[in-house]
């Protein structure tokens, strides 16, 4: 099998950015991590960024809404990841010296992240760390505007979507696994509040880069989407 492809980068070949972009729930995390994983890139969860800055925000009484203290949180504390030597999925991640790992999938952070995400300064933070974060591996990065603004000239993107009532099942079974318990009407409305505000925002909203491949993962199953990326990807290697 092919070790990390970071030796290449110490030959002088480029290294891949592979970008999955898509709705919240579309699946883009388990795909994203089971891609990394069958082709030994790393994965960088950009959502989970995002997450970890709502976070101390609400640890800090910081209201969503007042983005000078977003961004002053956003620069004053990186999001960081820790993988295990050779490994492509991150064991932790953490903002500043906190490990937020679990903390981020509260149903607090999913009501909230939205509006935190949208300030364009903290995207810029955010953003910077991205691309230091993908300059050493080859990376599949997963988000909303990878294809479009972060990584413009990935190698390969990928647009995933599924309907709302297939996302709204998804994230329940996410729930359920957590022990939380939400209804499914109560899921869906939430998924379609936080994909209106991620798509109507003004600064890099959620949507399809013109050379993105889109791919309705409704009715497949993971292991189908994850064929036909890592076919694609094997194309281009
Ligand atoms: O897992 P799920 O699809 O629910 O969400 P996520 O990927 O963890 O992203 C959480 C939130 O972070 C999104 O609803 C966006 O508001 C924001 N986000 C973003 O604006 N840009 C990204 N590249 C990734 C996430």
């Amino acid at each position: 099998m092919l070790d990390f492809r970071c030796h290449h980068f110490a030959q002088g070949e480029p290294l891949l950015i592979i970008a999955i972009d898509g709705p919240a729930a579309s699946g883009k995390s388990t795909v994203a991590r089971e891609v990394a994983s069958r082709l030994h890139f790393r994965h960088l969860d950009t959502g989970a960024m995002y997450r970890a800055v709502t976070w101390l925000a609400l640890q800090n009484r910081t209201s969503p809404s007042d983005a000078a203290t977003l961004i002053r949180l956003a620069n004053e504390s990186p999001v960081t990841f820790s993988y295990l030597d050779g490994a492509s999925i991150a064991t932790a991640v953490r903002i500043g010296d906190r490990d937020v790992t679990t903390a981020v999938r509260l149903p607090e952070i999913d009501a909230n992240v939205s509006a935190v995400a949208s300030v364009p300064e903290v995207r810029a933070a955010l953003v910077a760390q991205q691309r230091k974060l993908a300059a050493v591996f080859d990376t599949v990065v997963e988000g909303r505007d990878i294809g479009t603004v972060v990584f413009p000239a990935a190698d390969l993107k990928v647009f995933l979507t599924a309907s709302v009532e297939e996302r709204a099942r998804r994230r329940q079974l996410d729930h359920v696994a957590q022990g939380i318990s939400v209804g499914t009407d109560e899921v869906q409305a939430r998924l379609e509040k936080r994909d209106l505000i991620d798509s109507t925002r003004a600064a890099s909203p959620l949507e399809v880069a013109p050379d993105a491949e889109l791919l309705d993962t409704t009715g497949l199953t993971v292991e189908e989407v994850v064929d036909r990326i890592v076919e694609r990807v094997e194309a281009i290697l």
